[in-house]
C-alpha cells in the first residue's frame, strides 16, 4: 500500500540501530540515509525528525524527545514509515484548510510534512487505483484524538473525490452520521469531553471511479451503564444535555420534561455546562443532521420522545410497601411521572406500574407474580432505561445504515475507518472498561500481526538475511480474555449461566482457580499463593496485565452487566405500548415470541462482533493511525513525558522502528515489479523476454540503486528505504511523461497524417467526381451536338435523294397505307360486329366508307350464302326434298300468283288426305311401283253449268312417283295396278281402282292456274288433250293448287324430262266437251270462303276469295 501509484506492501523497514539494542544489523548508515534525505527539503524541513525510522540514535529517549519537540513546534504528526502518530494537540491548529486537503491531494507522501491527510490520500488513492480495499486503523487511548482522525479522514476523502450532486449527497449523509452518533453514543468522562462510549466501525463504499456510494456502520457496545449512573465530573449521553438545552419550550412540554438538568435523577447535581461545547447549539445541528440523513418529523419526534421516557424513567421515585406476607414491595412514589411516560409512550398506567413494582416468574406453566423490593424495583427501573436507551441507539444506526446503505449491486471497493472507544484506565473499572481494553488488545494485537510479526516472518519465508526484533506479543493477554477454552470471558458466561448462587465472590474463585498461576493475572488470592501482598488490589477484585499497563477490575457488577437481565414483564410492557419506535424495539415483548431461552450474554456477543471486525480488517489493507494523549489535562501545550512515555512503550512503537528500520519498507512480487518499473532500463523496454526475477535484477541495477538498498527473496523484491523507492517512482513518473510524450507526439502525428491523407483521399475523390461529371456534361453536350448535325446531314441526304420519288409517290403511299389502315379498322369492326347466324336474319353492318359499300354488299352476300349454306348443310333429306319442292314452288309461281307469297310459310305436306294410313291403299301401296307424291282431295266443276263445285264429291287425287318396278317408266300415278301405265289419275274420294286418264307423259298440254285467289282457295285447270279429250277439260279446285302443280310439274319434269307447260292468268280458255269456254277469274265479294263458277253460256266467272 502507502504509495500512491504502486501495488507494493510498505512496512516496517531497516535499521541501524544503535549498539544498545543489539537488534538489526547495521545494513544502513543513518548518516547516509539523512544524506539522501537532503535532496528532499520538503521532509526535512520539518521540527525534528518527520518519520521515526530516521531517528538517529533511536532510543525511547530519543523518540520521546523528537515527539515532544515536534509537539511543541505544532507538529502533531509524525510518521514511522506508513503509520502516522497522530499528538493531540487539544487545539484547533491551521493544517485542516482547503488547501492543505488540495496540496497533499497532489502531493507524495514522501514530499509533504507528515500528516494525516497523507495517510488518508495514500489509502484513497491506493483503493482508487490499485483497486485494494482499505481499513484505516485508529488505536490510542480515550481523549487520544481517535474520533477527531476519524473524522479528518473522511472530510478528506469527501473533499478530495467528485463533487456531483449524488456524491455530493452521498458525503453530506456520512459526514451527518456522526454528529448524531456522537450526540446519541458519546459524553464526557473524566479524560475526555467527547468521549466515544461505543465503538464505531463505517465502512465507506465507493465505485471504480473512487466516488463515494454509501456506506454501513457497524457499532460495539455501547457503555448503556451510563444512562443510569456516572462518575462525579462525568455526564450522561450529550443528547440528555442537547435535548434540555436546545429544546425549544412546546417542545419541552410535549416531551414533559424540566430544562433544568437537576429536575432529572439520571444526569446529576453537577453543572452540565461544557467548556467549548454548545449543548443547544449542537441540538440543532443532530436535528439538521438527521434532516440530511434522512430521517422523516415524525421520526425525528419519536426518537426525542423515547429519549424523553429515559429521562423520564430516571425521575421515578419508588417507595417501600408494606405487605401482609412480610415481604418486601414497592409503589411508584411520584405516579405523576409515571402517568406522563405512559401519556409518552401510549401505555396504561397500571400495566407500567406492574411491570416496574412486580415480576412475574414462570415456573412449571404456572405463572407466580411476586412483589419486588426498592432496591429490585430501581434495577428493573434502570435495566428498562439502560434497555431503552441501548436499543435506541441501535436502531438508530440501523435506520442511519438504511439511508447510506448502497443498493447498487456494482462490485465495490471500501474503505473502513475503525474509531472504537480506547484503552481505558479509571480507578474503579467495570465490566464495560473489561470489554473496551479487550477490544484494544485485539487491535493491538491485529497492529503487532500485520506490522511486527508478520513482517518478519515474510523475510524468513522469502529467504532474506534477518535478525529477528523482539517485541511484546500480547496473544498470551488475548487468550487470558477470549479463549474459547476457558478464557475469562467463557468463565462469566459459565457462571452467569449455573443454577444456584452466583456472585462476584464465586466468580473472582472462579478465576481464581483457573488463572492462579496466569503471569497477566492477579488477584488478592493469585498475590498471596505467590507470597506476595498486595494491598492495592481489593479482595472484589482482579487485575489484568494489558498490553497498555495493569487494569484492576471490581468483579463486582460484571455477572449482571454481562447477563444484561430485563424483566420480561417490562419487556412485554414496552411492547404494549402504542408508540410505533418504543413497540418496535421490544421485539422480544411479544408473549407470541416469548422464549425460556436465555438470550446470548453481553460478553458473548461482544466477542462475537469483534471477531467479526478482526476478519474483515485482515481482509482490508490497513493502515495506522496511532492516537497520543499528551496530557491529562486536556490541555493544549502540555506535554508529560511520562504519560506519553507509556503510551509510546504500550503501543510498541520503538518496535515498529526497529522493525521498519530493519527490515525494508518495499516489497512487491517480481512480476508486477518488474511490470511496473521495467519502463526505466533499455534492458527490460519495450520487451524483456527472460524470467522476472532477472528482469527485475537487470532492471534495477541498471538504474544505479546501490545494492545495500535491495534484496532479493524467493518471490519478491525488497527495497530498503521509502527515499529508494520514491527515487523509483519519481523516476518512473518522470519517464512515464516521456512515453506520455512519445505516444502523444505518435498520436498526434498519426492523427494529423491520418487526417491529412483522409483529407486528400477525399480531395482525390472529389476532383475525380468533378472530372468526371464534368467530362459527361461534355461529353453529353458534344454527343447532342453530334447527333443533332448527324441528323441534319442525314436528312439533308435523305431528301436530297429521295427529292425524285417523293412528291409523285407520297400521295399513292399515304392512300394505300390510309386505305390499308381503315381495311383493317373495317375488317377488325366487322370481326367484331358480325350479325346473327340465323338465316333468316339479312341484316349487316352498313359500309363505314362509301367506297367500302360494294365489297360490304359482297361481303354481306358471301356471308348470307356462307350462312345459308351452313343451314343447308345442316338439313335432313326429308327437309331438303321438301326445300327443293319449295325451291321448285317458286320457280313456278314466284311473281306470278297473288297466293304464293303468303303460301310460301306453308310446308307442303304431300299425303293430306291421311292415304297412307288408309288400310285399302297400303294393299295397294304394296303393289305400287312408286312412292305417293301428293294425296289432297280435290273438286271438278261441272262442266255444265260451272256449278258443280259443291255438288260434285270432292275426289282424293293421289300422285305417285315413278316406280322402281318400272324404271322405264318416269312417272306413276297411283292407285294403279302394278301393270299400269302411269296415268294421271284424278282419284275418287273413296279409294278405289280408277279408270285411268291421261298419261302424265301426255300431259303437258296447258295447265293453267289462275294468277289472283287471295286466300286460300285455288283453281287448277288442266288443258286435257290426252285420250279423255272427248270430255274436255277438267276444272278443278283444290286447296293446294301450289303445292299440286308444283309437284306435278316435278314428277313430270323427272319422269320425262319437261317442264310442265304452266299458264298462270286469269284469263285463259278451256275446252268443255268440245265447246271451248272462257274462263275469267275475278276477286269475289269480300267475305265470301270459297271461288264460286258462274257459267254463262261460253264464258264463266270464277269469283275467287
Ligand atoms: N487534531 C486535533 N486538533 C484539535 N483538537 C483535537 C484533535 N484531536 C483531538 N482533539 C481534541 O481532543 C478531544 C478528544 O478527542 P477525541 O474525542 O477524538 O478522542 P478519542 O480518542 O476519540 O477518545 P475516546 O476514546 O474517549 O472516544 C477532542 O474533543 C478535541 O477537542
Ligand atoms: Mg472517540
Amino acid at each position: 500500500m502507502l504509495f500512491p501509484g504502486h501495488g507494493g506492501e510498505v512496512v516496517p523497514t531497516q535499521s541501524p540501530l544503535d549498539g544498545s539494542t543489539g537488534l538489526g544489523p547495521v545494513s544502513q548508515n543513518p548518516g547516509a540515509r539523512a544524506g539522501a534525505m537532503e535532496a528532499n527539503p520538503s521532509v526535512l524541513a520539518t521540527v525534528g525528525v518527520g518519520d521515526l525510522v530516521l531517528l538517529d540514535p533511536l532510543s525511547e529517549e530519543s523518540l520521546l524527545s523528537n515527539l515532544r519537540e515536534r509537539f511543541l513546534h505544532k507538529e502533531i504528526y509524525t510518521y514511522i514509515g506508513n503509520v502516522v502518530i497522530s499528538v493531540n494537540p487539544y487545539r484547533q491548529l491551521p493544517i485542516y484548510s482547503a488547501e492543505m486537503v488540495e496540496q497533499y491531494c497532489n502531493g507524495n507522501f514522501y514530499a509533504m510534512k507528515p500528516h494525516i491527510y497523507a495517510i488518508a490520500e495514500d489509502a484513497y488513492s491506493s483503493l482508487r487505483d490499485r483497486n485494494r480495499d482499505q481499513c484505516i486503523l485508529i488505536t490510542g487511548e480515550s481523549g487520544a484524538g481517535k474520533t477527531e482522525a476519524s473524522k479528518l479522514v473522511m472530510s478528506y476523502v469527501a473533499a478530495v473525490c467528485s463533487k456531483g450532486a449524488d456524491v455530493t449527497k452521498v458525503k453530506e449523509q456520512l459526514l451527518q452520521s456522526n454528529p448524531v452518533l456522537e450526540a446519541f453514543g458519546n459524553a464526557k468522562t473524566i479524560r475526555n469531553n467527547n468521549s466515544s462510549r461505543f465503538g464505531k466501525y463505517m465502512d465507506v463504499e465507493f465505485d471504480f471511479k473512487g466516488e463515494p456510494l454509501g456506506g454501513l456502520i457497524s457499532n460495539y457496545l455501547l457503555e448503556k451503564s451510563r444512562v443510569v449512573w456516572h462518575v462525579k465530573n462525568e455526564r450522561n449521553f450529550h443528547i440528555f444535555y442537547q435535548l434540555l438545552a436546545g429544546a425549544s419550550d412546546p417542545l419541552l412540554k410535549r416531551l414533559k420534561l424540566q430544562r433544568d438538568c437537576r429536575h432529572h435523577g439520571y444526569l446529576g447535581d453537577e453543572n452540565p455546562r461544557l467548556p467549548g461545547m454548545d449543548d443547544a447549539t449542537n441540538f440543532q445541528a443532530v436535528q439538521d443532521a438527521m434532516r440530511i440523513i434522512g430521517f422523516s418529523e415524525a421520526e425525528v419526534m419519536q426518537l426525542l420522545e423515547v429519549t424523553a421516557v429515559v429521562l423520564k424513567l430516571g425521575d421515578l421515585q419508588l417507595s417501600g410497601q408494606f405487605q401482609a406476607s412480610g415481604m418486601d414491595a414497592c409503589g411508584i412514589q411520584n405516579i405523576q411521572v409515571l402517568r406522563d411516560i405512559c401519556e409518552l409512550i401510549g401505555l396504561q398506567e397500571s400495566i407500567l406500574e406492574q411491570a416496574l413494582c412486580s415480576r412475574t416468574v414462570e415456573a412449571k406453566q404456572e405463572k407466580v407474580v411476586t412483589a419486588l423490593s426498592v432496591a429490585q424495583g430501581y434495577f428493573g427501573r434502570d435495566a428498562l432505561a439502560k434497555n431503552i436507551y441501548s436499543r435506541l441507539f441501535d436502531w438508530l444506526v440501523t435506520r442511519i445504515n438504511e439511508s447510506i446503505q448502497v443498493t447498487a449491486g456494482e462490485r465495490r471497493k471500501v474503505m473502513g475507518v475503525l474509531d472504537i472507544y480506547g484503552f481505558e484506565i479509571f480507578q474503579d473499572n467495570s465490566f464495560e472498561q473489561f470489554i473496551i481494553n479487550y477490544c484494544n488488545e485485539k487491535l493491538q494485537q491485529i497492529f503487532i500481526l500485520m506490522t511486527l510479526k508478520e513482517e518478519q516472518e515474510e523475510y524468513f519465508r522469502e529467504g532474506i538475511k534477518w535478525t529477528p526484533v523482539t517485541f511484546f506479543d500480547n496473544s498470551i493477554i488475548c487468550d487470558l480474555i477470549e479463549s474459547g477454552k476457558g478464557g475469562i470471558l467463557v468463565l462469566l458466561d459459565e457462571e452467569c449461566l449455573r443454577p444456584g448462587t452466583v456472585s462476584a465472590a464465586t466468580f473472582l474463585a472462579k478465576l481464581d482457580q483457573a488463572f492462579g498461576s496466569h503471569e497477566h493475572y492477579e488477584s488478592r488470592k493469585s498475590q498471596s499463593d505467590r507470597h506476595i501482598t498486595d494491598t492495592s488490589l481489593p479482595s472484589t477484585c482482579f487485575r489484568v496485565h494489558h498490553y497498555a499497563g495493569k487494569v484492576t477490575y471490581n468483579a463486582t457488577g460484571f455477572i449482571e452487566k454481562n447477563t444484561d437481565r430485563l424483566y420480561r414483564g417490562l419487556a412485554q410492557a414496552m411492547w404494549q405500548a402504542k408508540h410505533t419506535l418504543l413497540r418496535s424495539l421490544f421485539p422480544d415483548g411479544d408473549p407470541k415470541k416469548a422464549s425460556l431461552k436465555m438470550p446470548p450474554t453481553a460478553g458473548f456477543q461482544f466477542k462475537a462482533s469483534i471477531n467479526t471486525l478482526m476478519k474483515n480488517l485482515y481482509s482490508k489493507n490497513p493502515n495506522y493511525i496511532r492516537c497520543i494523549k499528551p496530557n491529562e489535562n486536556q490541555a493544549p501545550g502540555q506535554f508529560t513525558d511520562e504519560l506519553v512515555r507509556s503510551q509510546v512503550r504500550y503501543l510498541g512503537l520503538l518496535e515498529n522502528v526497529r522493525v521498519r528500520r530493519a527490515g525494508y519498507a518495499y516489497r512487491q512480487p517480481y512480476q508486477p515489479c518488474l511490470e511496473r518499473y521495467r519502463l526505466l532500463s533499455t534492458h527490460t523496454w519495450p520487451r524483456w523476454t527472460g524470467t522476472a526475477r532477472d528482469g527485475v535484477q537487470a532492471l534495477l541495477s541498471d538504474l544505479d540503486i546501490p545494492p545495500e538498498e535491495l534484496a532479493y527473496g524467493h518471490t519478491k523484491v525488497f527495497i530498503r528505504t521509502p527515499q529508494t523507492l520514491f527515487n523509483l517512482e519519481e523516476r518512473r513518473r518522470r519517464r512515464v511523461e516521456e512515453l506520455a510524450t512519445v505516444i502523444q507526439k505518435t498520436y498526434r502525428g498519426w492523427r494529423c497524417r491520418t487526417q491529412y491523407q483522409l483529407m486528400r483521399k477525399s480531395q482525390i475523390l472529389i476532383s475525380a467526381w468533378f472530372r468526371g461529371h464534368a467530362q459527361k456534361k461534355r461529353y453529353q453536350h458534344m454527343k447532342r451536338a453530334a447527333l443533332l448535325i448527324q441528323t441534319y446531314a442525314r436528312g439533308w441526304k435523305t431528301r436530297k435523294e429521295y427529292k425524285k420519288y417523293f412528291r409523285s409517290g407520297a400521295t399513292a403511299r399515304l392512300a394505300c397505307f390510309i386505305y390499308r389502315r381503315l381495311l383493317q379498322k373495317f375488317f377488325l369492326g366487322l370481326k367484331n360486329n358480325l350479325p346473327p347466324l340465323t338465316v333468316s336474319d339479312r341484316s349487316w353492318p352498313p359500309a363505314p366508307y362509301r367506297f367500302l359499300t360494294n365489297a360490304n354488299q359482297e361481303l354481306k352476300t358471301i356471308f348470307y350464302h356462307w350462312k345459308c349454306k351452313k343451314y343447308r348443310d345442316q338439313l335432313s333429306l326429308e327437309k331438303r326434298a321438301a326445300m327443293q319442292t319449295k325451291l321448285c314452288a317458286s320457280e313456278l309461281f314466284k311473281g306470278k300468283k297473288t297466293r304464293y307469297g303468303p303460301s310460301v310459310p306453308e310446308p307442303f305436306q304431300g299425303d293430306y288426305v291421311g292415304l297412307q294410313k288408309n288400310p285399302k291403299y297400303q294393299k295397294l301401296q304394296a303393289a305400287a311401283r312408286g312412292k305417293l307424291v301428293l294425296a289432297d282431295t280435290v273438286r271438278k266443276v261441272n262442266q255444265a253449268n260451272g256449278k258443280g263445285l259443291g255438288g260434285f264429291p270432292p275426289m282424293s287425287m293421289p300422285l305417285h312417283a315413278p316406280g322402281e318396278r318400272v324404271p322405264n317408266s318416269p312417272c306413276a300415278l297411283a292407285p294403279c295396278h302394278a301393270s299400269d301405265p302411269p296415268t294421271w289419275v284424278p282419284a275418287l274420294s273413296a279409294w278405289r281402282p280408277c279408270r285411268l286418264h291421261t298419261p302424265i307423259p301426255e300431259l303437258p298440254g296447258v295447265l293453267a292456274v289462275p294468277a289472283q285467289d287471295a286466300d286460300g282457295t285455288w283453281c287448277l285447270l288442266p288443258q286435257q288433250t290426252g285420250t279423255g279429250g272427248a270430255k274436255g277439260d277438267v276444272l278443278l279446285v283444290s286447296d293446294h293448287v301450289i303445292e299440286v302443280v308444283t309437284r306435278v310439274h316435278q314428277v313430270l319434269l323427272e319422269t320425262t324430262q319437261q317442264a310442265l307447260n304452266l299458264q298462270i292468268a286469269d284469263q285463259f280458255s278451256t275446252q268443255f266437251k268440245k265447246s271451248s269456254i272462257a274462263v275469267t277469274v275475278v276477286q269475289g265479294p269480300k267475305g265470301h270462303l270459297e271461288p264460286v263458277c258462274k257459267k254463262k253460256g261460253k264464258k264463266m266467272e270464277v269469283l275467287v276469295c
